[in-house]
């Protein structure tokens, strides 16, 4: 038996299902060090795994047993009530908002490889599981992520299937889709991907990664502001008019390299804006970028003007959601040249912090951070005064650089913090943050407040 975890979860999995589940499970949540909402442009990020994880134990339901693609999954947190389904090609999901949604999003994601590859799924992806989880949900750190990985872990194994960890990186990162969100792939390729030790640069235009040395003698920590970024339609939504923004930014972009160059250029993605792509020199981008783009927001119908387009279609093709509605017009409208200058300067950021972390620049790498929060404060707006407060508080603190992770509107941040100040900074951030800013009055924050070690990747074994 491997561990604690795994030894209480293999007696809750007895007492539940009354035999010995026969494997293990894991799954890291993820912390973005840098180049946030990145991803999904097709520009890099640059995240890593934490030790702080999913945990799941395991058995596959044996075919032709009565139900051989019945899912059971208990989970040791009563927040979140045991579920049970059956694994048909397609899974119809649960309502939204609900968590099985990301195990069926694991297990669904399996099943459509599987149907591809010929695999004969019905008879059996189906497992009974428990799962628990070292991760603070909502905090921003990929529990959700972490969860469609394991589920999928599981059906896959259940089914006997292997499938390479980069495939299955990517078919992750499609597969949570199913949920609602229009996410990018960093958190499902930085937890399939990680290695104990290291950062991971991933690419997406094309997919590549590439594990990425910290610097001795600094840590990572974790702060989370408390302030939930729940999986609602709400938060869904936010982050979806982040992504429609980036992709009609591109629109237009595109439309104006056109006309001004008279030929048409290959931009469906802002990861698309290389010299070489676009044949002009690297520092004309992003000038051409704000030049072309008003820095007053676009309604839909003006977009749709610009882009020689009716505006139904404009919102048909842009702003749809999963379930078939459109998602309404934001009040301010779309701000397109501010979303796009966020993008394109993060992009640069993320590069250049390879190259600082590399050299063991750990300095070098704090101003990125710090640059990359005042774009996501400024020009994305994904902060809140709660995260800006605690991230000044960091600073003044001794920390070298410090920005919000994630997908933003609360949630956690991160900062780098010299190891010989660490006591001195915990401490005051504890006290500065949450006591006299938060009024909390339970002494013990480690769970919001802690130093994180970059993880291993997720993966399943025999017990
Ligand atoms: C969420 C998404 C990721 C990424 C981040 C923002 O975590 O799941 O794909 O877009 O937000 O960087």
């Amino acid at each position: 038996m491997k561990d604690e975890v795994v030894k209480n979860l293999a007696a809750v999995f007895h007492r539940e299902f009354g035999y010995k589940p026969g494997f293990t499970a894991r799954a890291p949540g993820r912390v973005n060090l840098i180049g946030e909402h990145t991803d999904y442009n097709g520009c890099p990020v640059l995240p890593m795994a934490l030790e702080q994880c999913f945990t799941a134990v395991f058995a596959p339901r044996p075919a032709g047993a009565g139900n051989g693609s019945r899912v059971s999954v208990v989970n040791t947190d009563s927040r979140f009530p045991g579920l049970t389904f059956i694994a048909e090609n397609p899974v119809p999901p649960y309502e939204t908002g609900s968590w099985g949604n990301y195990v069926k999003a694991g297990v669904q994601t399996i099943l459509s490889y599987g149907a591809a590859a010929g695999k004969d799924c019905q008879a059996g992806c189906g497992f009974e599981a428990v799962i628990t989880s070292s991760l603070p949900a909502a905090a921003g750190l990929s529990s959700s992520s972490a969860l469609v990985v394991l589920s999928g872990l599981m059906a896959m194994a259940s089914l006997g299937l292997s499938v390479p960890k980069d495939t299955l990186a990517k078919l992750f990162a499609d597969g949570e889709r199913y949920v609602g969100t229009q996410g990018g792939g960093m958190d499902q390729a930085v937890c399939m991907l990680s290695e104990a030790g290291k950062a991971l640069k991933i690419e997406f235009n094309p997919f590549s990664a590439e594990p990425v040395n910290m610097p001795r003698g600094y840590s990572v920590v974790v702060m989370d502001s408390t302030v939930k970024a729940e999986k609602t339609r709400a938060a869904m939504d936010r982050y979806n008019i982040r992504t429609i923004e980036c992709r009609l930014g591109t629109a237009v972009l595109k439309a104006a390299f056109s006309r001004r160059y008279g030929r048409e250029v290959k931009l469906g993605l802002l990861g698309d804006m290389t010299s070489q792509n676009l044949g002009i020199p690297e520092e004309e981008i992003i000038p051409f970028a704000v030049d072309a783009l008003s820095d007053s927001a676009y309604s839909l119908s003006g977009a749709a003007a610009l882009l020689g387009t009716g505006t139904g279609r404009l919102a048909e093709e842009y702003c749809r959601r999963r379930d078939g509605s459109v998602l309404p017009e934001p009040p301010g409208g779309f701000k397109l040249m501010q979303r796009v200058l966020h993008v394109l300067t993060e992009w640069k950021r993320v590069e250049d912090s390879v190259s600082f972390l590399s050299a063991g620049d750990a300095a070098g790498f704090g101003v990125l951070m710090n640059g990359s929060h005042e774009s996501c404060r400024r020009l994305f707006e994904i902060s809140c005064p709660e995260l800006d407060t605690l991230i000044a508080l960091a600073l003044e603190e001794g920390a070298l650089g410090a920005r919000l992770t994630g997908a933003g509107f609360g949630g956690c941040a991160v900062a780098l913090v010299m190891d010989g100040d660490l006591p001195a900074f915990l401490s005051a951030v504890g006290r500065r943050y949450y006591g006299e800013y938060l009024k909390r009055t339970d002494g013990n924050v480690s769970r919001f407040l802690f130093i994180c070690r970059p993880g291993r990747g997720a993966g399943t074994s025999v017990l």
